[in-house]
């Protein structure tokens, strides 16, 4: 199962990513890839990541007189940027740089489709708004997940997010979820737990009050 968790922003996608991957990380091979520039999913999982994509295709950009083949040299860095846990994580990091970021998005595009057929499991934390979508980086997945929480401004960004993965005739299953209580396909309550984590910086866990809600969802996606 591969999965994107979109959404405006603050809505929750990285807590809903994190939730996820370390719930599918106990059922199999788990990839989970953080496509968020202003990225924090790594903290959130509690995991420590050295090198992210993007510090690969600045080598790139720094040796590009150096190497003749750029698609080779690039798939042959790639194992630099999985980070190996419980799961495994790869971050994007950030894509401020000179040049033109296409290139560097199509090669980030290759590598996804190559790496994401290994595992059983992928989740795919994307920045807010639709960008990710239009460039068609995430084709590869099986759902996408629209987060909504309770302002119309979320709901608005849903109903965008769902028109648009029309158009580009993306074949996903699209589903809505309400986060911290909000309305939706799926619910996932608001948790004290999460929240202190989260203020206190500490990893998040599969905690019992979302357990269930995080069961549901995965349920719902397979059906
Ligand atoms: N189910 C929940 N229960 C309690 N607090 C939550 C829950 N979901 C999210 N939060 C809180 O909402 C905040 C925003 O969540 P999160 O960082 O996951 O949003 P985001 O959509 O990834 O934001 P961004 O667009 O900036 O990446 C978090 O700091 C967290 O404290
Ligand atoms: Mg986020």
């Amino acid at each position: 199962m591969k999965i994107a968790v979109t959404g405006k922003g603050g809505v929750g996608k990285t807590v809903i990513s994190a939730l996820l991957t370390k719930y599918f990380s106990k059922l199999g091979d788990t990839l989970a890839v953080d496509a968020d520039p202003d990225s924090n999913l790594a903290d959130v999982l509690g995991v420590e990541v050295e090198k992210t994509v993007s510090d690969v295709v600045d080598e790139l950009y720094m040796k590009k007189y150096e190497i003749e083949d750029k698609d080779r040299w690039f798939e042959a860095k790639i194992n630099e940027v999985i980070h190996e846990d419980e799961f495994d994580l790869i971050v994007m990091g950030k894509k401020e740089r000179e040049g033109c970021y296409c290139y560097i998005n199509s090669l980030l595009k290759k590598i996804m489709q190559k790496v994401v057929d290994y595992y059983d499991y992928v989740v795919v934390d994307c920045e807010a708004g639709i960008e990710i979508l239009s460039r068609k980086t995430i084709d590869f997945v099986d759902a996408i997940l629209v987060v909504v929480n309770k302002s119309k401004l979320s709901r608005d960004t849903a109903e965008r997010i769902k028109k648009l993965v029309k158009e580009l005739g993306i074949q996903a299953k699209v589903v809505v979820v309400g986060n911290k209580g909000a309305k939706g396909d799926f619910v996932i309550p608001f948790s004290e737990k999460i929240e202190e984590c989260l203020e206190l910086g500490k990893p998040l866990e599969l905690f019992d009050d979302v357990r269930k809600s995080i069961e549901d969802l995965v349920e719902g996606l397979k059906s």
